[in-house]
């Protein structure tokens, strides 16, 4: 439908784990689901040693490249779970709005995977949903669950920020910062900051075309503000030791 940013926490969240992350010249990057470029364009302009971006789909790939040059600079169809780079290849790792839709035992294996590239010392980026507060009632954690599943068709997970630490700490890293922003993917002035006016424009047009869209689209900003007092977003940086 044209909406380029698909991460919880909106470009701002973005814009903050990038400066935390502090890539620079002699940073070597991996990016997990770059999805359509947004946030690889926000790191090349930061003109990193090496950059590789992590793909699944194919034609999301293909947008991807249109923003890279030179040898150093690469985007692999593949999964993140088992990207076949080397070992400790990375000094900085970073994935958004990748996990949250994950089960558990794939969340697991993307997040040792990452633990895998990264040199000692080196930087994992996570943005993804979270639940609220760490006691949130486990019915409530459930119907969110099963609620947006039934809306997205895959089975989306977001976990406590306690879930998030120890989900990272059980792949060795260790959790050295954490910002948070509401959850307001779907709200019109979140849409407006995100896309810029043209683009939101073109986005609520096209889905008062699509009949199924306006449906869905619908249906999950419903979910998220029957449950926003229980979800936000969040933006983990851990560090290998
Ligand atoms: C919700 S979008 C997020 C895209 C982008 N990171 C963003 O925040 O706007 C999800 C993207 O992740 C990709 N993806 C999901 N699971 C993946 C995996 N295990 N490995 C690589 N890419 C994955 C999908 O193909 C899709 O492009």
């Amino acid at each position: 439908m044209g909406k380029r940013v698909l991460r919880p926490g909106g470009l701002e969240l973005t814009q903050r784990l990038l400066s935390r992350l502090q890539i620079g010249v002699n940073d070597r990057v991996v990016e997990f689901a770059p999805g359509l470029g947004v946030t690889a364009r926000l790191t090349l302009a930061r003109k990193p040693a090496s950059y590789t971006a992590v793909e699944r789909d194919a034609s999301a790939a293909d947008e991807v490249r249109r923003y890279l040059s030179g040898p150093e600079q690469q985007c692999i169809v593949g999964s993140a779970e088992e990207t076949g780079l080397p070992d400790t290849s990375a000094s900085v790792v970073y994935g958004e709005a990748m996990l949250s839709m994950q089960p558990a035992s794939t969340k697991s294996r993307i997040v040792s995977e990452a633990a895998r590239l990264l040199a000692p010392g080196g930087k994992y980026g996570i943005h993804e949903l979270c639940l609220v507060p760490d006691e949130v009632d486990p019915q409530v954690a459930d119907a969110i669950a099963e609620e947006l599943s039934g809306e997205i068709h895959v089975g989306v997970r977001p976990l406590t920020l306690k879930e998030w630490r120890e989900l990272l700490g059980a792949a060795g890293l260790k959790v050295v910062s954490e910002h948070r922003a509401p959850m307001r993917l779907l709200e019109p002035v979140r849409l407006i900051k995100d896309e810029g006016l043209l683009r939101a424009v073109r986005f609520v047009w096209n889905v008062a075309r699509h009949a199924e869209a306006r449906r869905r689209v619908g249906a999950m900003r419903k979910v998220f503000r029957r449950y926003r007092d229980h979800l936000c977003a969040i933006a983990l940086i851990a560090t290998k030791p």
